[in-house]
């Protein structure tokens, strides 16, 4: 039986709060499909609605915490050392057009590293979640990275940039990245959430992940599922990856490498 830390009982119940009114937005949105505004400012108002439960609850517990939340950014805390790092909907696109696979991500920063992480996806029921030093679980399950080590058996996840998004040297740079992973390896898929690709890569369903542009809000939780489920984590110069780093490289101890090989720009 994992034994979960009050720290992560407060980060749980906060994401379990903020999750029940997600999914009862989210099931108004299948028929807003048709209306003629579309469901783009019912949606923004859920992911606002959902911050806002998520700093009642967080400030709540840890009065002297700082938060950085997508929505809402930076708010300094009287306590220098500890920071919540949170997306209240990660999968807002897929949200969007009532596609169900989104998830609420929250990170405890301190000292500028990562210390625990948590990764809820509401409609499968699935609580990923780590502490530095004490490993990774979804639900009562712990985690580990797949034991794949050969990259024609392997599967791997990405995003994709997408309109507005890195227009122009982002899309080809990615698409010179999708065409030589997708050479070597038996799959790529773009789900659509950052944080469920590194869950996913933490608990073994990819064997590695990478993207470019992502925000501290998108990954802060989901890089500690990856490393203390034995994967890496590192920029794409293989660097360690900080919470600014331009892009990110997720694996499994074999082939973490082998990917970042892959998505590093050629040399001439
Ligand atoms: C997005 C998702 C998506 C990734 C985008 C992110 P959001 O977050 O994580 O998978 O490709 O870059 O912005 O906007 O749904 O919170
Ligand atoms: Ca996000
Ligand atoms: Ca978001």
């Amino acid at each position: 039986m994992a034994l979960r830390s009050a720290i992560i009982n407060v980060m749980a119940m906060a994401a379990d709060k903020a999750a029940t009114r997600l999914v009862r937005d989210f099931g108004e949105v299948e028929h807003l499909q048709v209306s003629r505004k579309g469901p783009a400012d019912f949606v923004s108002s859920a992911d606002k609605k959902a911050e806002s439960i998520l700093r009642q609850a967080l400030s709540k517990a840890r009065p002297e915490y700082g938060l950085l939340m997508e929505e809402s950014g930076e708010t300094v805390g009287s306590d220098p050392r500890h920071r919540w790092i949170v997306d209240p909907l990660d999968g807002t696109t897929n949200f969007l057009h009532g596609i169900p696979h989104f998830c609420i991500s929250i990170a405890l920063e301190r000292d500028g590293e990562i210390v625990a992480g948590v990764v809820f996806d509401p409609l499968k029921d699935e609580l990923f979640w780590a502490e530095r030093g004490l490993g990774a679980y979804v639900n009562d399950r712990r985690l580990r990275v797949s034991g794949r080590s050969r990259l024609p058996d392997a599967l791997f996840a990405t995003g994709i940039p997408f309109l507005g998004i890195q227009d122009g040297p982002g899309h080809k740079k990615f698409l010179g990245q999708l065409g030589r992973v997708m050479a070597q390896c038996s799959g790529v898929r773009r789900y659509g959430s950052a944080a469920l690709d590194l869950a996913y890569v933490a608990a073994g369903r990819y064997d590695g992940y990478w993207e470019n542009g992502l925000n501290a809000w998108d990954v802060a939780a989901g890089i500690l599922l990856v490393r203390e489920s034995g994967g890496q984590v590192s920029d794409i110069a293989g660097r360690r990856y900080q919470l600014n780093s331009p892009d990110i490289c997720a694996g499994n101890e074999a082939l973490h490498t082998p990917l970042r090989n892959l998505i590093r720009e050629p040399v001439a």
